[in-house]
């Protein structure tokens, strides 16, 4: 058994840490102008133009069975979507805003859509919540509001009542919690309590866990949905750490106690969360399962996102990614699903540009060669601890020896405690080839 142990939350995160891989979709009216999801933020687009959008939102080519298909495909097990993200839209039919999708071209509930398909598919379901809110009348401007440098931005503030907002997220959230069934995890999206503004703008002020109500927020989720996963962006501590656009390199902490935590890494597969059309950073297939291979190896779950067209598919280039994925997870998840980093001593025999995982049961050891070395890999202070080794991907035997490197000049590189593998010259399998090693 795997002797790590982290930190006790009040979600059901068992499955989670076993699943270690989900896909976030984020969509929504931005998916048009295709400059980012923060679009209406940063280029302050008016409201009457921002209006075009849920005018014109046709999302005709929706089909989120094929999303389900090729996240399942790519080994994904769980999926978050937003329901409402910055700007304030919402893809799903709420009781309590007109700001919604039946009301535009779109014309139906796409949350409906998207959790049918996924559970179809055998995928748990998330939600992801924006607690900011870019639209609704209640919602005080502040320094990240469209309407921040309107010249009477302040006017227009003045006689927003943020508790009105509170209870309308909580009306939301009761809404997505009570009309989709079972709902796995629950992301809201985000706190900024601590800043305020500068200069003109003094009389701004962040929002946190006291605007929004979080502790009745989360409480009633938890009453709705008492084993959801939660995440830690209402400012209350939760189940879940979020590193964002960074990848940790050892297992997340908590920052008082120093306990682990349960984490979930959120990347994108370009630079942005939202359909962007000219963004070009987009990932190579070596640094996508990379990311997923070091996510692991560190005891941690991955979260990768696809921004879906307006039109409603994935692009050629997410598509693409998802291939990648799943080109390699056909052949490679066992080192992935039910794995966690290795135990302590088995790390320090790590080689040279690899990355190790071991099933929780701690039976089996997984070798990723992200560089592939010549003729051998030496495991110092494995021998006799192994007793079979294969390529993941076929099951191809690896033999090794133990004690000494067998070549011509004998005795060179002659150590008791040493497992040498040999391996072929020309690397097998795909992009990153997976050594397992069944433990005695
Ligand atoms: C951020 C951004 C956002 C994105 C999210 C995903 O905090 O505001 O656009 O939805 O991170 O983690």
């Amino acid at each position: 058994m795997s002797s790590y142990v982290t930190r006790k939350t009040p979600g059901d995160t068992a499955w989670f840490t076993r699943d270690r891989f989900g896909m976030f979709i984020h969509w929504g009216l931005y998916a048009m102008p295709a400059r980012h999801e923060w679009v209406k933020m940063r280029e302050m687009i008016p409201e009457a133009h921002y209006d075009l959008y849920f005018k014109h939102f046709n999302p005709d080519l929706y089909d989120p069975r094929e999303w389900a298909r090729q996240a399942k495909a790519a080994g994904m097990r769980y999926a978050v979507m937003t329901t409402k993200h910055h700007e304030g839209f919402c893809m799903f039919d709420s009781q309590f805003t007109d700001y919604k999708c039946t009301n535009t071209p779109a014309g139906r509930d796409l949350i409906r859509e998207y959790v049918d398909a996924f559970r179809a598919e055998g995928l748990r379901v998330g939600f992801y919540y924006s607690l900011i809110d870019w639209h609704h009348p209640e919602f005080p401007i502040d320094m990240l509001h469209p309407r921040r440098d309107d010249p009477d931005a302040r006017e227009q503030s003045r006689g927003r009542d943020v508790r009105k907002y509170a209870e309308y997220m909580r009306n939301q959230v009761r809404e997505l919690l009570t009309n989709y069934g079972k709902v796995d995890i629950l992301w809201f999206d985000f706190s900024y309590g601590q800043r305020q503004g500068e200069g003109d703008k003094a009389w701004m002020k962040g929002k946190g866990k006291d605007e929004w109500e979080s502790e009745e927020l989360l409480g009633l989720a938890r009453e709705l949905q008492p084993g959801i996963i939660i995440d830690n962006r209402a400012e209350i501590e939760q189940d879940l750490w979020t590193p964002e656009q960074y990848q940790p390199t050892e297992w997340v902490r908590h920052y008082e106690t120093g306990e682990l935590v349960t984490w979930e890494a959120c990347q994108t597969l370009s630079g942005s969360w939202g359909y962007h059309r000219d963004e070009q950073t987009w990932k190579s297939p070596e640094m996508l399962i990379r990311m997923l291979i070091n996510t692991v190896s560190v005891g941690g779950n991955l979260l990768m996102n696809v921004g879906p067209t307006a039109r409603g598919y994935l692009d050629a280039r997410a598509e693409a990614a998802l291939k990648v994925y799943a080109d390699w997870m056909r052949y490679n998840s066992r080192s992935i699903y039910g794995c966690t980093m290795a135990e302590p001593d088995l790390l320090k025999a790590l080689p040279p540009d690899c990355r190790m995982t071991q099933s929780l049961d701690g039976k089996r050891l997984y070798l990723h060669l992200f560089a592939y070395p010549f003729g051998h890999l030496l495991l110092r202070g494995l021998a006799g601890r192994v007793e079979y080794a294969q390529f993941l991907h076929d099951a191809s035997e690896v033999r090794f020896t133990e004690g000494a490197v067998r070549h011509f000049s004998e005795g060179a590189a002659k150590a008791d405690d040493l497992l040498v593998l040999e391996l072929p010259p020309v690397r097998p399998g795909y992009l990153v080839p997976v050594i397992e090693l069944f433990l005695r």
